[in-house]
């Protein structure tokens, strides 16, 4: 059996006006009928998978209870994290808390705002990905790139790893978010992957590795998961020690540092929706490029996404081209479409006028 975790105390900016800091892009619908974190626990709920443990913050508690009681899916724990200290931390306590019942449970530790169509294709990787993980492995999974993005992280594929091969490769590194350069050598060299952001590992694995590659961070988690609350679904993590956990992803913390590092090479469609043009990319535009979502009208639009709550406001565009209007209630965005990501220092400038 499989060990689900889903990170979901993160608060993406590039999708503002919809993702805010109050109510997170993974609880929002943005593309199909359920919200991305939902789409993300049934992907991982059924055979071969235990009650996923879902990990985010104290403001989040009631989306996440809801949402998955919403989706059908019954949750193991829901742990909060009394503030946000990143990606590591968060891991580190959901595999404490499931080595309290079995340190040799296999664990998947996934995002839950990526948006991946075919679920029977990620499964039939995570079981490829579940042999390796329960021989000792760190298992991640490797999108072919496609462009220089500096926002992932590379998988290096060791030196004797066939590219093209399916099944689990050897990693001989793990570079986290490059600079642009550097992200062009590696896309051209062909021998790095993209990294999706999922992993899995024994709880008492990736344990270890903490104490190895991140020790600073393990006696303030442990003390925090020692001190836990539980009250019915929820696990409380006990707030002064959480309050001396250094904020840092998974990604710097251990995987830039960690060795026996494999890849389960991931060929399906994968996306982490990571700004506006993407999500007018997965909104299957008309043949003239326009995505409309929502009560909107577009006459004689080009290359425009249009978006509006069900409840409105009406939003009407005429004549516009490479245009991304999204409505809320009390926001509106209008961008050019290709400078869509830069919406993330308005909110930035938002936030200091306060
Ligand atoms: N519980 C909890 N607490 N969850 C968090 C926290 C936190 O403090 N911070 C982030 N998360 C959740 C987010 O909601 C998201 O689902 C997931 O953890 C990943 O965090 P991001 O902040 O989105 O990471 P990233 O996109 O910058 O980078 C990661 O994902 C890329 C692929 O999308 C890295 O793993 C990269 O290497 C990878 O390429
Ligand atoms: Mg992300």
């Amino acid at each position: 059996q499989v060990h689900p975790v889903l990170l979901c105390g993160g608060s993406g900016t590039r999708l503002w006006p919809v993702s805010r800091a109050s109510y997170p892009k993974q609880f929002a619908r943005l593309v199909g009928e359920e919200s991305l974190f939902q789409a993300a626990a049934r992907r991982l709920s059924g055979p071969g998978f235990a009650p996923p443990v879902a990990i985010t913050g104290e403001p989040f508690r009631f989306i996440v209870g809801e949402q998955l009681a919403e989706a059908g899916v019954r949750p193991g724990a829901i742990i909060i994290e009394p503030a946000g200290r990143n990606t590591a931390p968060a891991v580190l306590a959901a595999a404490l808390h499931v080595a309290r019942a079995d340190p040799q449970a296999v664990m998947l530790v996934a995002p839950s705002d990526h948006l991946i169509p075919d679920a029977e294709a990620f499964r039939a990787a995570v079981a490829r990905g579940g042999a390796a993980a329960r021989e000792g492995a760190i298992v991640t999974f490797g999108i072919r790139p496609d462009r220089p993005e500096t926002g992932y992280g590379y998988l290096e594929l060791g030196r004797d790893a066939d590219a093209g091969a399916r099944g689990v490769l050897p990693l001989s590194g793990f570079v986290e978010k490059p600079d642009a350069a550097r992200a062009a050598e590696m896309v051209a060299s062909g021998r790095y992957l993209w990294n999706a952001g999922i992993f899995m590992f024994t709880a008492e694995r990736i344990i270890a590795a903490f104490e190895e590659h991140a020790p600073e961070i393990v006696a303030p988690v442990r003390a925090a998961v020692e001190g836990a609350r539980a009250d019915l679904d929820f696990l409380r993590l006990a707030a002064e020690p959480w309050g001396e956990v250094p904020d840092i992803s998974i990604d710097y913390a251990v995987m830039e540092k960690a060795r026996d590092l494999a890849v389960v090479p991931y060929d399906g469609a994968w996306s982490d929706l990571g700004g506006w043009e993407a999500i007018w990319r997965h909104s299957s535009p008309d043949a003239e490029g326009v995505a409309a979502e929502g009560p909107v009208t577009a006459l004689d639009c080009r290359d425009v996404l249009l978006r509006s709550e069900e409840e409105g406001p009406e939003l009407v565009g005429i004549g516009l081209e490479g245009i991304v209007a999204v409505a809320m209630p009390d926001a509106v965005l209008v961008a050019a479409k290709d400078r869509a990501q830069e919406v993330k220092e308005a909110v930035e400038a938002l936030k200091e006028k306060g």
